[in-house]
């Protein structure tokens, strides 16, 4: 039978991937001619993964059991036409003092002033409830007029129906302080659940640069 009219597009193949440098200082950047979508969130929820995932690479960024792997602003190039950007994470150093939102300086700088910059993508643990220090980060980006999407990480490691509650909860959260919600989205780099629809909101984003 021929095909329906209506089936839905694939989404963009990821083709080339290339590290393209490290560093803390937003000048050495590469020069920001095009999109570009950093991952952010607390050590070891699954940034580094998360890019390896939607890259379908292996290592391409370095990923590790023990919190704080990723210590520097790291620059990817994804089919030679939009970056991606794996970040360290925030509220490590800070666990002694109670939670208290806290990252490197170089961080806020490439956030408050990397103008390609399309969309930060916060990764939340999806078996946690609501944390103090990543609805801090949230409307601190809010203030700072940073757009962002929720990526709700690990989705393999609970039930469907926990997974459900625990959105559910996360959402009625949020709406005590936000009027609208980001753009949310549920990964799990084991998997590649969310992948498509990560790569079709970055192809989509990427002609509005
Ligand atoms: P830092 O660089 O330390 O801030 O951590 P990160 O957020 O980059 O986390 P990373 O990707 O290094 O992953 C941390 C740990 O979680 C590793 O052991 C990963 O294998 C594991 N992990 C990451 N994503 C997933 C996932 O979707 N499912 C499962 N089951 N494990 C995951
Ligand atoms: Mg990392």
């Amino acid at each position: 039978m021929a095909s329906s009219a209506c089936q839905i597009r694939t989404p963009m193949q990821v083709k080339k991937a290339e590290f393209v440098i490290s560093n803390t200082d937003i000048k050495k950047c590469p020069a920001p001619a095009m999109p570009e979508y950093a991952f952010i969130g607390r050590s070891n929820v699954g940034k580094s993964s998360l890019i390896n995932m939607l890259t379908n690479r292996k290592s391409l960024a370095k990923t590790s059991g023990k919190p704080g792997k990723t210590q520097l602003i790291n620059h990817f190039l994804i089919n030679d036409s939009w970056f991606l950007v794996d970040l360290p994470g925030y509220g490590y150093a800070s666990v002694s003092k109670g939670q208290r939102l806290e990252f490197a300086k170089f961080i806020k700088k490439y956030l408050e002033n990397r103008e390609n910059l399309m969309c930060l993508f916060v990764l939340l643990d999806s078996r946690l409830k609501p944390q103090k220090i990543d609805m801090e980060f949230m409307q601190w980006l809010g203030e700072k007029g940073i757009p962002f999407v929720m990526c709700f990480t690990k989705q393999d490691k609970l039930s469907k129906s926990a997974a459900a509650k625990n959105l559910a909860n996360y959402k009625k959260e949020m709406k005590q302080i936000w009027e609208e919600i980001p753009p949310i989205f549920l990964t799990s780099s084991i998997d590649k659940k969310g992948q498509d629809e990560v790569l079709r909101f970055v192809e989509k984003t990427n002609k509005l640069f």
